[in-house]
């Protein structure tokens, strides 16, 4: 790999996160080429080519397209991808190249602001040293924080930071939709953690069905978290609805000690 002065080939670079990705290295002085299924330069001339391939194109066609692109990157380059699921690129990128392999997931969206510092990156090892220490140093360089895991413990932990997450965003939509309350009326009678609440319908609503459908149904843990949802919310409506003072009192008291708990952080932040 060219490590001075790499060529990057980023085949999704047209879309959102690959366009995000390309402005930041772009802002740190590599050479950059955005590869769509309509550019001049197609994604097999960008991974025989680049000395280093990012692949970022939609969850559900991430796997094939690292299928069709992996062997033809060359041994001494570095193939790498953006993907918000890791177990299953990670997998198809080391069993059909034979290059250096390194997994990014950006802990934010495209809407996030160019040159922003202290944003959150997960960076699975995959394959050689040198690809990894790169990217690494490029990432930091930026002001990105990484954040270092297996592709097995990031889907893990995004089973709950996206897979419930979400799931409770649409069941609460849902919810308010057979309210039977008219939205304005809702929005009249809002408290501001509600209206931030409603934000975030919105706000995920305004994204892509695929790519919350995907990362809801492609994560491998995703759906053990969302049973483990039900039976927690199902505890708090029997909490509730037996109208135990003391019962509910224990369970706020041991969900406050859980949640007030001291912890570092990767990046070096004590909470
Ligand atoms: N959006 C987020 O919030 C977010 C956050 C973190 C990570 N990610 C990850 O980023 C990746 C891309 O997501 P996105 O939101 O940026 O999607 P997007 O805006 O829909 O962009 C998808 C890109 O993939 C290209 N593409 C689609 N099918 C292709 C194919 N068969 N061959 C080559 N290129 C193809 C599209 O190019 P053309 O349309 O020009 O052909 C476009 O550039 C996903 O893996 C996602 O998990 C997204």
């Amino acid at each position: 790999m060219n490590i001075h002065d790499p060529q990057v080939g980023i085949i999704g670079g047209t879309g959102g996160m690959g366009a995000w990705f390309a402005d930041l290295l772009e802002q740190t002085g590599l050479r950059v080429i955005r590869v769509g299924r309509s550019t001049p330069v197609t994604p097999v001339d960008a991974a025989r080519q680049c000395d280093v391939t990012v692949v970022s194109v939609p969850i559900a066609d991430t796997v094939r397209v690292i299928r069709d692109v992996a062997p033809l990157v060359p041994e001494n380059s570095l193939l790498m991808d953006l993907t918000s699921i890791k177990t299953a690129p990670m997998g198809a990128m080391l069993e059909f190249s034979r290059s250096q392999v390194v997994g990014l997931h950006p802990l934010f969206g495209p809407s996030a602001p160019r040159g922003e510092t202290g944003l959150r990156i997960v960076v699975c090892r995959g394959r050689g040293a040198r690809g990894l220490d790169w990217i690494r140093k490029v990432l930091s360089t930026a002001g990105l924080v990484v954040v270092e895991m297996t592709a097995q413990e990031h889907d893990r932990v995004m089973g709950v930071v996206q897979g419930i997450n979400h799931f409770v965003t649409l069941s609460l939509a849902l919810c308010v939709e057979r309210s039977g309350i008219d939205l304005k009326d809702l929005i009249d009678c809002s408290t501001q953690t509600f209206a931030r609440r409603l934000e975030r319908v919105r706000a995920v609503l305004d994204q892509p069905a695929g790519l919350f459908g995907s990362i809801l149904m492609e994560n491998p843990t995703a759906g053990a978290f969302i049973d483990e949802h039900l039976h927690a919310a199902e505890e708090v409506a029997r909490t509730v609805r037996d109208g135990e003072r003391r019962d509910f009192e224990e369970m706020f008291a041991r969900l406050k000690r859980f949640f007030h708990q001291p912890y570092h952080t990767q990046g070096g932040k004590t909470v």
